[in-house]
């Protein structure tokens, strides 16, 4: 049984496969033929914080394949209060075929995959977003024709949304590089996984604190918000730290001509990107939203069919 939670445990090839099924799919799905490819199963989705992308694209793609999926909202089950999280896997891995959570700490991931019986999808956790990073990919090989080589950088936080770029780029074979303040800087762990998993390609990671040497030469310009869900505290101190990291006309010309510029969305315009960048003719975002669908349905055939 595999589970999707980090990509440092996916290798190059098997995202590279999971790529490719997406585009199968979502061709299949261009004809409007969805093979019924999870008939009778059912996916469970436990959500900790709030969702637009996730928790629709997923119910759509079981929907689009066969399946059925049951959402339990936010406070709903209280996992980790109301029940542990161990008797939590333990009752709901009895009920369907797969789960996806989306969770405040990774660890509860991790204690919830070790008592469950199904394949668990990471949804997004404070230290990772794999179903984002693997839409992101679909997206720029469809923009592309390939990832290996290209230039991906990630301006602004260090965060979740990072971690699984990142990874994905070492794994993939993509160039790397982020700029971050100083103090909102990937953390080491998952740097250092990704130069241990890049260690033998020619696949370049860089960190830098001035985004403007992050975009040069870059094929993709990555950004996300300042404030992930959960820091909302660090707001105004954030907004302050942030401010030179904004992704706007000026910070796009340096890079290669025809980059493109991505966000996983939900977007603060006028804060980590302009409203001329995002709506711009270089922005794919709506795009990278979208395959989201595609994505997610061939984690779900890999994982549950
Ligand atoms: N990008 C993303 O995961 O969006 P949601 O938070 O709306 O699911
Ligand atoms: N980094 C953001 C991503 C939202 C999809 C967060 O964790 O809130």
């Amino acid at each position: 049984m595999r589970h999707f939670i980090d990509l440092a445990d996916w290798s190059g090839s098997d995202i590279m496969a999971l790529i490719r099924q997406s585009v199968e799919l979502k061709a299949e799905w261009k004809r409007g033929g969805n093979r019924p490819i999870l008939a009778g199963q059912t996916l469970g989705m436990l959500f900790q914080k709030p969702s637009l992308r996730t928790r629709v694209s997923f119910d759509v793609a079981a929907y689009q394949l066969g399946g059925y999926s049951i959402m339990l909202a936010p406070n709903e089950v209280d996992m980790g209060k109301r029940e542990s999280v161990a008797d939590v896997a333990r009752v709901i891995s009895g009920y369907v075929q797969a789960v996806m959570l989306r969770v405040f700490d990774h660890r509860q991931l991790l204690e919830f995959a070790r008592h469950s019986t199904v394949p668990v999808i990471n949804g997004l956790s404070d230290q990772h977003h794999p179903c984002q990073a693997l839409a992101d990919m679909l997206t720029i090989y469809e923009k592309f024709g390939k990832i290996q080589g290209l230039k991906i950088a990630f301006v602004g936080d260090g965060n979740n949304v990072a971690a699984s770029l990142l990874l994905a780029s070492a794994q993939l074979g993509a160039r790397f590089a982020i700029a971050t303040p100083p103090g909102y800087e990937l953390s080491q762990e998952v740097y250092q996984q990704a130069v241990t998993l890049a260690a033998g390609s020619s696949t370049l990671i860089e960190s830098f604190s001035d985004p403007q040497r992050a975009v040069r030469d870059a094929d993709v310009i990555y950004t996300d918000t300042w404030v992930s869900m959960g820091q909302e505290a660090e707001a105004a101190q954030r907004a302050d730290r942030f401010k030179p990291y904004q992704v706007n006309d000026a910070l796009v010309a340096l890079a290669n001509p025809n980059a493109v510029v991505m966000h996983c969305l939900p977007a603060h315009r006028g804060e980590e990107i302009t409203d001329s960048v995002a709506d711009g003719k270089q922005s794919v975002i709506f795009q990278q939203a979208h395959n989201r669908l595609h994505a997610q349905k061939a984690i779900l055939a890999k994982l549950m069919a």
